[in-house]
């Protein structure tokens, strides 16, 4: 067979870079880190966070770049594929369906957060979002538009507007992905970056020079407000807490990208020729970057400085995102202007990790059923429709969107990131891994990181993930030593179950039976390709023109 269509690559290193730091920084570092840190008391937060960061973060990262390269060089781009090369054994690909499924399904929620940041960022240009200084207009105004008071609240239509600000980030990323990865993810990153971060700056030039805004209140300054954020507390206390240290690890992953299935295809359009240490390390130190230095000095010290301790303790990532923050705002002077580019800034980092989540289920659905971009675009676009309009439906307390990020974005993560891990270090052999790893790199990773691959990392997250288990889902007191099961669990098997978070995770299981069954599909072409020595790269190269 001739090849009319080329493959699908990068057209740039720094392209590649962005496009991957695109994917990690994004509303976890502006809202969910800096609320975490808050709730858990900085500075034993930062040792927790810091120690993951070295022994799953940086591993796990490097881990997903060389095999996902590896797999690239195989011919395969989505998790499926480049596990059937990797454990060479027909369950293999079965396997990778986890690195389809749970960018998939984070999708469907992370659009609907990325659709209020857009609509937040709109009512405060438009200066609809001056709603006084009172917390609780702000709160009143989030839950209506989010639809958290009842199911289906957001789809009656009347005064709510997001699903009108959804379909625009749903049709954006579509149409990015629909580009390709060079013409659209890679191009948008490329612009969308850099102005995140001087978005980012604008805004922390205004916090660091808000001093003490009520002279009444002098306790309320910016300096006490940094060290809210930043001081360590009762640090010895804090880190016996499991709860820290699992908060500390999820945030890692969560923020890196890694763990997902998102690495591992972004780097499969790689060869041997890139350099995977340095772009690894570049596009984790960027995102670390914009969490440490950038979302942890603005939120936290603003909220502080205008409301005191008081205003921050409790409030959750979503409540200091969007109650307390344009409260916040609200009281500085030219509110719509710092509200406005804040919520852009947010907008823009959500829209660089939702395309992320976009293309490994692209890639599988090309390579693994031969369906060409219009096809394969179509088809998961419905997927993900279906399941975001499941999340918007059930947006009581917002049920299924929480049911879905605790099973998918917390539990699963753990389990493909302990599978590739493990791979990579007893599998494939930390030595092999090792030349993999270097090749075409200019730097070299510390020769530290081999035992902690092989050993440390697998130990850490089997540990955190025990604990996880321990607490989370059978709710385990340590000091009775009864076991309350946490409301993930009641809600689906206790006295009174909760629909929608029964719901949930029928739907996950749907999600994941479907995609299996495709895989069994994919399998077969596989196979067959490789008997008649054709690979399935038969992906367009961008956009059908
Ligand atoms: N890293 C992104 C953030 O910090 O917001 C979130 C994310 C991106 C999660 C990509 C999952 C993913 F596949």
């Amino acid at each position: 067979m001739t090849q009319t269509h080329h493959r699908e690559a990068w057209s740039s290193r720094l392209g590649v870079i962005m496009a991957v730091a695109g994917s990690a920084v994004g509303l976890g570092n502006f809202l969910r880190f800096p609320g975490l840190a808050a709730q858990y008391g900085s500075g034993a937060f930062m040792i927790a966070y810091f120690i993951s960061l070295l022994l799953i973060g940086f591993p796990i990262c490097w881990v997903e770049w060389t095999l996902g390269r590896y797999g690239g060089q195989k011919g395969f781009h989505s998790s499926p594929g480049i596990f059937s090369v990797l454990l060479r054994h027909p369950a293999g690909k079965y396997i990778g369906v986890l690195g389809v499924i749970i960018p998939v399904i984070i999708y469907t929620y992370y659009v609907y957060i990325e659709a209020w940041c857009l609509g937040y960022a709109f009512y405060f240009f438009t200066g609809k979002l001056s709603l006084g200084s009172d917390v609780a207009a702000y709160s009143e105004f989030w839950s209506n538009f989010v639809g958290a008071n009842r199911d289906g609240m957001t789809l009656e239509g009347g005064q709510n507007q997001v699903v009108i600000f959804l379909a625009i980030v749903f049709s954006l990323n579509f149409y990015l992905i629909y580009r390709g990865l060079s013409k659209g993810i890679e191009l948008f990153c490329k612009y969308a970056m850099p102005v995140l971060v001087i978005l980012a700056f604008i805004t922390l030039a205004r916090v660091l020079t808000l001093g003490t805004p009520d002279a009444s209140k002098p306790d309320q300054n910016l300096l006490n407000g940094l060290g809210f954020m930043w001081n360590p507390g009762d640090v010895s206390k804090q880190l016996s807490n499991p709860q820290l240290w699992l908060a500390a690890a999820g945030q890692i992953f969560f923020s890196l990208s890694v763990g997902f299935g998102v690495i591992i295809t972004y780097a499969s359009y790689l060869t041997n020729r890139d350099d995977v240490v340095l772009s690894g390390i570049s596009a984790s130190s960027t995102n670390e970057f914009c969490e440490v230095a950038l979302g942890g000095m603005i939120t936290v010290p603003a909220a502080f400085v205008f409301l005191g301790s008081a205003g921050i303790v409790g409030q959750g990532t979503f409540g200091l995102g969007f109650n307390v923050l344009p409260l916040v705002f609200s009281k500085l002077p030219y509110p719509w202007f710092f509200g406005g580019i804040f919520f852009f800034l947010l907008f823009l980092a959500a829209v660089t990790s939702s395309l992320s989540m976009l293309q490994p289920g692209i890639a599988f659905l090309e390579e693994g059923l031969g369906l060409k971009r219009r096809q394969s675009v179509t088809l998961l676009g419905m997927i993900t429709a279906i399941g975001c309009l499941f999340v918007v439906y059930n947006s009581k307390d917002l049920k299924a969107l929480d049911t879905l990020d605790f099973w998918v974005g917390t539990f699963l993560i753990f389990i493909l990131a302990t599978i590739l891990i493990i791979l990579f270090g007893w599998g494939i052999g930390v030595e092999k891994g090792w030349t993999e790893a270097h090749k075409g790199a200019e730097i070299r990773i510390p020769s530290f990181f081999k035992p902690i691959i092989k050993y440390v990392s697998p130990l850490y997250l089997l540990i955190i993930f025990s604990l996880f288990i321990l607490f989370n889902v059978f709710g385990w007191d340590p000091s009775t030593g009864a076991f309350q099961p946490s409301s993930y669990i009641s809600d689906l098997v206790g006295e009174t179950p909760n629909a929608a978070a029964r719901l949930s995770v029928l739907f996950i299981v749907i999600v994941a039976a479907f995609f299996m069954v495709l895989i069994g599909t994919a399998g077969k072409r596989w196979d067959n390709a490789k008997n008649g020595a054709n690979l399935p790269d038969n992906q367009d190269s961008e956009t059908e023109s």
